[in-house]
């Protein structure tokens, strides 16, 4: 029997910022959190807007946090499903907020959703920032991304940082700061989940790398949150930086293949899925 999927709420990551937590099962007791967050500052920010599953569960942890006619912000850090899930839902319900995006997200997007309203748009790459009333937020390369259009955003007000799909781990259920995780799941999960998402680590000169991890990492997160990982701070953000760094080089580490699904389909056959 399947474990239950725990209930999600949302967690402080710094003062005024939110994650927005859900968990998927991967069938042997571990849920993969796609996650996404709220700042609720002088002009509230959307950070992601989570996945098509969720959609009535990240509406109501989003809006309980802040009312939508509030909002100002809806930044999205790149066009994968798992990110623009509750996308329309929030335009729709939030009719002052901006869209932060870009060219090519909204190009692709328009393969899968209507039309965006581009009236309501700003486009920011990379190494740009917006103000949010109470704070600017910074643009950023993040050093681990699926996604060419993927931009993190770091907020100088309080230090904390949206890594985006970087710093990816399993957990054992609704744990949602890093220290509470078992060290051993954080290490071998996030190698193996990195290695998946950006497996082009494995033609990566370490030098040149290094020079883009440690310029992310000197924007200076003191609190790191991301879609599918814990909330991560003190000594933990330069163990996640050091980790991706090391990847640089390194053979890919092979993602499950025939063999898992032949197990899966055994156990469905069976009538005992995991
Ligand atoms: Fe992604
Ligand atoms: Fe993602």
């Amino acid at each position: 029997m399947e474990n239950p999927v725990p209930d999600t709420t949302p967690q402080p990551i710094a003062p005024d910022t939110w994650l927005i937590p859900n968990l998927f099962p991967t069938g042997d007791g571990l849920f993969i959190p796609v996650n996404s967050m709220v700042i609720r500052g002088a002009e509230p920010v959307i950070v992601d807007t989570s996945a098509p599953l969720y959609r009535d569960h990240w509406r109501q942890q989003v809006f309980s946090l802040v009312e939508p006619e509030d909002v100002r912000w809806i930044f999205l850090s790149h066009d994968d499903g798992d990110h623009t899930g509750g996308l329309l839902d929030a335009l729709e319900l939030c009719p002052r907020a901006t869209l932060v995006t870009n060219f090519f997200m909204v190009e692709r997007l328009a393969l899968e959703k209507p039309p965006l309203p581009l009236e309501r748009m700003r486009w920011i790459d990379p190494g740009g920032s917006f103000d949010a009333g109470d704070r600017t937020l910074h643009l950023f390369k993040p050093p681990v991304f699926d996604g060419p259009t993927t931009r993190g955003l770091y907020d100088s007000r309080t230090s904390a940082m949206w890594i985006a799909d970087s710093f990816p781990s399993l957990t054992p259920g609704p744990l949602n700061d890093v220290r509470e995780l078992p060290g051993e799941l954080v290490e071998e999960s996030m190698r193996a989940m990195s290695s998946m998402v950006s497996p082009w680590h494995q033609w990566l000169d370490p030098t040149a790398y290094g020079r883009h991890v440690n310029a992310v990492e000197a924007l200076g997160a003191t609190a790191v949150a991301s879609a599918h990982g814990p909330i991560i701070t003190g000594g933990a953000v330069h163990e996640a930086f050091d980790r991706v760094r090391r990847l640089a080089g390194e053979p890919i580490i092979p993602p499950p293949g025939q063999d898992l699904l032949d197990t899966l389909i055994a156990q469905v056959l069976a009538g005992t899925p995991a």
